[in-house]
């Protein structure tokens, strides 16, 4: 990791660590590949999503041409099944997936998808140029990610 991203992290990390909580190791364990697959995929949504947030709050320097890319990149995430990364039988292992997921996973995939309208917004907000209306807008996207994390993402791993 080079110094420049560090302060990145470090800028996103600080506005909500719940939120943008930096993965200490990346791995993918062959034993556990939906574990694997879902952490890996939320750990680009945040290496995407925790830049705009940092400039948003000015904490790094406004650049719109990156803007577009992060806000791209995270529309195109959302055209994933991430729902791939949470089969049955996937609910233990190295996780902080709560159980719950698999209890309602109705309200879990509705979530998620309320993450993607939200994300389809900000692709679109982003192009627009408007910096306080995409402020409004990553704080949007954000409060998808934070109203499924507190419903059903632990603070530690659990098993
Ligand atoms: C529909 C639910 C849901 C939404 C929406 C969601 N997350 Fe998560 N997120 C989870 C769950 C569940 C985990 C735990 C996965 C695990 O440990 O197996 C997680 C884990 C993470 C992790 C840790 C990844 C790792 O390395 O283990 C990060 C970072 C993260 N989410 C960021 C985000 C960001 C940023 C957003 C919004 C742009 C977001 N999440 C939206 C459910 C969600």
């Amino acid at each position: 990791m080079s110094g420049s991203k560090g302060k990145v992290w470090l800028a996103a990390a600080a506005l909500s660590s719940a939120l943008v909580s930096v993965p200490v190791l990346s791995h993918f364990d062959d034993e556990q590949v939906p574990q694997s697959y879902r952490q890996s995929y939320f750990a680009l949504l945040a290496a995407n999503f925790g830049p705009m947030v940092a400039a948003v709050k000015g904490e790094i320097p406004w650049d719109q041409v990156k803007m577009e890319n992060w806000a791209n990149d995270l529309a195109a995430l959302s055209t994933l099944d991430i729902m791939r990364g949470f089969v049955d039988g996937s609910d233990k292992g190295t996780t902080r997936a709560k159980p719950e997921i698999w209890q309602d996973k109705a309200d879990f995939t509705s979530k998620m998808e309320t993450l993607h309208k939200e994300l389809a917004s900000l692709q679109q907000v982003t192009a627009g140029g408007d910096k306080a209306a995409i402020g409004n807008q990553v704080a949007a996207a954000g409060k998808a990610c934070k109203s499924c994390h507190d419903d059903y993402k632990a603070e530690n791993y659990l098993y």
